[in-house]
């Protein structure tokens, strides 16, 4: 049976159903589990929520010894004892994180979130179209099942997400940057709440540009100067259309009004530099510059994933370096360009990804590192669990590669002169 309890009569081995109360004040994003940890207990205690929703079939029931809902003293947190709970042994523990799967098991599911959210995020783009209050509330609940998909697996929401019609490239683009946003965060060890946030940033980002005519939005040709000037607005059109809503957090406003600014003091709408520009709308830049270039638009050919981080890396100025480092890695994917070791003693550079094959990478294995010398570069194509594997990303320097770009050069020239050769 389930029942609502205040936050202090929580104790270890109860089930938790569900939260009553503002969704940002949940310390959890995960909202059913059992409690065994008395970190996730003090959470609870000292949470905001009005309520906790506790199953006391699948775990242990509230005491009866005091009243329901009467504000007391919260007990200290006891240890949890070794011997197994006899209420809660039945059930099997719950997992800290959703467990990892497969892109193509997991592709099916973020199929099933992209559609909802086309409809969720949709209705409140619109809504903000037509003027009215956006309702977090309606879409709120999203973020934690985006963030559940990119757990298990980090690529199928991500790469979805990446076709968009014209019609809805603006809700897709801005699921897809909440998607890059968490998978970013989670990288960064952020806790749940700022996780959240995050989240919540890169779902109301590009929010201004419901005020932007959609014929500007649509427009395949060149801009003209003066509707350039009117898309540059949307950030700080956003910020209004915001406005005061209690609802939305603070950092999805600032990622709102700065998600163009740049490192170097050349972006807009205030030219920011440097440390004025937060860690978070460093972030949202990141993550909004990568989905609008990788995607599929009805006027351009998007960059691969690769070509993307590769390209994005050389832009000086654009982007944090660190966070762009963070970017990368968080993808678990490799920039075109780069110089990667492989677990057979080589050294290689990365062409690109597979147009045909999403998990797989084009290589050139150019250097030897048992015999520290160069080697024919031949391409290879690296698969998951299949032939040699790539170990990581190395530095050029660390090698005495000092002027990568030519080596590169080098090597892409000797490979296609043995490709046309053979
Ligand atoms: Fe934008």
């Amino acid at each position: 049976m389930l029942q609502h309890i205040k936050p202090d009569r929580v104790e270890l081995g109860m089930f938790v159903h569900g939260f009553v109360g503002s969704w940002f004040d949940h310390p959890f994003w995960r909202k059913k589990f059992l409690l065994e940890d008395e970190d996730d207990l003090l959470k609870i205690r000292q949470s905001k929520v009005e309520a906790v929703i506790v199953d006391d079939e699948r775990g242990a029931a509230p005491k009866i010894d005091r009243p329901s809902l009467t504000p007391v003293e919260p007990e200290p947190v006891r240890r949890l004892a070794t011997q197994p709970n006899p209420m809660t042994a039945r059930y099997a523990p719950p997992s800290v994180a959703a467990k990892s799967t497969g892109f193509k098991q997991e592709a099916k599911r973020a199929a099933r979130i992209v559609e909802k959210s086309k409809k969720q995020v949709g209705a409140m783009f619109e809504a903000a179209r037509m003027g009215q209050a956006i309702k977090i509330k309606d879409v709120a609940p999203l973020i934690d099942e985006i963030r559940e998909s990119v757990e298990r697996n980090n690529k199928a929401l991500t790469n979805l997400v990446r076709l968009k019609s014209k019609d809805e490239y603006t809700y897709m683009h801005s699921v897809a940057v909440c998607a890059l946003m968490i998978n970013m965060a989670r990288k960064l060890d952020l806790d749940d709440t700022t996780i959240r946030h995050m989240g919540m940033s890169g779902l109301l980002h590009d929010l201004g540009k419901m005020a932007v005519p959609q014929m500007i939005l649509d427009k395949t040709g060149r801009l003209t100067d003066e509707e350039f000037s009117t898309i540059r607005t949307h950030p700080e059109r956003g910020h209004a259309l915001i406005g005061d809503n209690p609802e939305v957090p603070d950092m999805a406003r600032d990622v709102c009004l700065h998600h163009h600014e740049k490192i170097d003091g050349t972006g807009y709408p205030f030219g920011l530099a440097g440390d004025e520009i937060s860690m978070a709308a460093r972030m949202g830049a990141i993550c909004d510059v990568y989905d609008a270039v990788t995607s599929n638009r009805p006027y351009k050919d998007p960059w691969t994933p690769a070509m993307a981080l590769g390209r994005m890396g050389q832009w000086q100025g654009h982007f944090d370096e660190r966070l762009m480092g963070v970017f990368i890695n968080s993808l678990g994917l490799y920039p075109a360009g780069g110089l990667v070791r492989l677990n057979d003693h080589r050294l290689a550079l990365i062409v690109d990804n597979c147009p045909e094959e999403l998990m797989a990478i084009r290589v050139l294995p150019f250097y030897c590192t048992s015999r520290l010398q160069e080697i024919k570069p031949q391409e290879l194509i690296v698969r998951p669990d299949q032939g040699p594997q790539i170990l990581g990303i190395e530095r050029p320097d660390f090698w005495h590669f000092e002027d990568w770009a030519a080596l590169r050069s080098s090597v892409l020239a000797k490979a296609q002169g043995l490709s046309a050769a053979a």
